[in-house]
C-alpha cells in the first residue's frame, strides 16, 4: 500500500475516515492531553508534540506500506476529531482502536466512525472484529454495544497499559453478525414521587447500605447477603450496579429523601434475562432500619413497578409480568406487595434458607401488566 494514496476514503451521515496530514498534528497534540484519553489510551504520558509528529508522520504511514495497521483520521464538522485504527492478524481476524477529541463526544462520531471501519474490515476479508477496552471504559463500551459487538466478557489483568496490568473488557463481531446492538442496555432513569426519589446509587451511598445490610432483620431475610457485611461488600455492590444494568440483566435504584438525598433503601427489578421468560421481571428490596414503616418501601416498589411496565420503546423495561417472594414471617415485605397490587399465588415449602438453618416456606405473588394497580 502506498501512503497517502491507496488509503480508502470512506464516508457515511457526518463522519468521514481518511488519511492523516500533517496538518492534524496540532488537533491530534491538543486531544491527546485530555485525561480521559490518557485513562483509556496506550498514548505516552506526558504526550508531548513529538510524539504526535512522530505517530503522524512516521509510524502511520509506515504501518500502512507494511500493512500491520490502517488508521484513518476521523473527520467531522471539517476537522480532525479523532483517529481509528485496525490492526490485522494471522488468520482473517483484527482488532480496532480508536479515540475521539473532547469536543466532538456526545455527537454520534465515534459509532459513525467505528460502523465504516468495520464494514470495511470485512469487505477486504476479515472475518471477525475484535474490541479491547479497559474495565471501567463506559463510553468506548456502549459505542462497541451500538456497533453489534456481543458475548462481552472480563479478562482480569487482561491488558497492559505503561507497563501495568489492566482489566480488560473484550467483545467481538462477525462477518455475518448483524452489525447492530444486541439485548438490552437499561439505563436507570431518576423517578420523583412527592415522598421519595429514585436515583442510581452513587459511591457515597455505601456507608448506609452497609448499615442497612448488615441489620439483623435484613440479614434474617435475605440470607445470600455477605456475613457480616462490610463496607467492602457495599462498595462492591456500587461498583457492580452499570455492568448489570448495561448487561440486561437489571436495574437497582437507590431509594432517596427527596430533601437530603439520604439512602433509604434499593429496590431492583431483576432476572430481566430469563431464559424461559425474558418478559417477566423478578423485584427485590431493603430498607435501611431508619427508614422501615413508613411506607417508603411500597412507594418505591410502586415507582419500580411502573418502570417495568412501561414499554421499552418508551424508555422503559417492557415487562409483561413481574414476581416477588417474601419467606413466611416477612409480613412486612408480604404487606408491600399486597398493597402494590400482587396477587399471592402460592407458597413453595421449604424453599427460604434462614440463618438458624431453618428453611421457611416462600410466598410467591405476581403482577400482571394488565392488572388492575392500585
Ligand atoms: C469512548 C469515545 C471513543 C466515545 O466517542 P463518542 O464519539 O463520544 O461516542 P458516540 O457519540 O458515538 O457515543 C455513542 C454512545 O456512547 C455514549 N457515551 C459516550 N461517552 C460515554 C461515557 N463516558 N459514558 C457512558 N456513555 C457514553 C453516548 O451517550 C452514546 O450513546 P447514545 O447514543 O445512546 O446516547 C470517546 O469518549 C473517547 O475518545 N474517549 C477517550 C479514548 C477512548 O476511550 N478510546 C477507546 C479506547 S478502547
Amino acid at each position: 500500500m502506498r501512503f497517502p494514496e491507496d488509503v480508502p476514503t470512506l464516508t457515511a451521515d457526518a463522519v468521514t475516515l481518511r488519511a492523516h496530514t500533517v496538518s492534524d498534528i496540532e488537533a491530534a497534540y491538543d486531544a491527546c492531553q485530555d485525561a480521559e484519553m490518557q485513562r483509556w489510551t496506550t498514548i505516552p504520558v506526558p504526550y508531548e508534540r513529538q510524539h504526535a509528529e512522530q505517530y503522524l508522520t512516521e509510524f502511520i504511514p509506515a504501518a500502512w506500506r507494511d500493512g500491520k495497521s490502517w488508521a484513518w483520521a476521523i473527520e467531522y464538522d471539517g476537522r480532525y476529531a479523532g483517529t481509528i485504527d485496525l490492526r490485522p492478524q494471522d488468520g482473517n481476524l483484527g482488532e480496532v482502536g480508536f479515540a475521539v477529541a473532547p469536543w466532538a463526544r456526545g455527537n454520534g462520531v465515534m459509532t459513525g466512525a467505528l460502523r465504516l471501519a468495520v464494514r470495511h474490515a470485512f469487505e477486504q476479508g476479515w472475518d471477525r472484529v475484535v474490541w479491547r477496552a479497559y474495565v471501567g471504559n463506559w463510553g468506548s463500551r456502549r459505542v462497541a454495544w451500538k456497533c453489534g459487538f456481543r458475548n462481552l466478557v472480563t479478562i482480569p489483568a487482561g491488558g497492559l497499559q505503561r507497563g501495568v496490568r489492566q482489566d480488560e473488557w473484550v467483545a467481538s463481531i462477525a462477518r455475518d453478525d448483524e452489525p447492530e446492538a444486541q439485548g438490552n442496555w437499561w439505563q436507570v432513569p431518576v423517578i420523583e414521587t412527592d415522598r421519595l426519589r429514585l436515583r442510581p446509587f452513587r459511591s457515597t451511598d455505601a456507608k448506609r447500605i452497609a448499615e442497612a445490610c448488615d441489620d439483623v432483620r435484613t440479614q434474617e431475610w435475605l440470607a445470600g447477603l455477605p456475613q457480616p457485611y462490610q463496607l467492602s461488600d457495599a462498595e462492591g455492590f456500587i461498583e457492580s450496579r452499570p455492568a448489570n444494568s448495561a448487561g440486561g440483566e437489571g436495574v437497582s435504584w437507590a431509594i432517596a429523601d427527596p430533601e437530603t438525598d439520604e439512602l433509604l433503601g434499593c429496590v431492583s427489578v431483576f432476572d430481566l434475562q430469563n431464559r424461559i421468560d425474558s418478559t417477566m421481571g423478578e423485584i427485590g428490596y431493603w430498607a435501611h432500619p431508619d427508614a422501615r414503616g413508613r411506607g417508603v418501601m411500597s412507594g418505591a416498589v410502586r415507582g419500580a413497578i411502573g418502570h417495568a411496565f412501561t414499554p421499552i420503546a418508551d424508555g422503559g423495561l417492557g415487562r409483561r409480568r413481574l414476581v416477588l417472594f417474601a419467606a413466611e414471617g416477612n409480613t412486612a415485605s408480604q404487606r408491600v406487595a399486597e398493597v402494590n397490587g400482587f396477587t399471592r399465588t402460592g407458597r413453595e415449602r421449604a424453599a427460604s434458607p434462614g440463618r438458624d438453618g431453618v428453611f421457611r416456606d416462600l410466598h410467591c405473588f405476581d403482577l400482571l401488566g394488565t392488572d388492575p394497580r392500585p
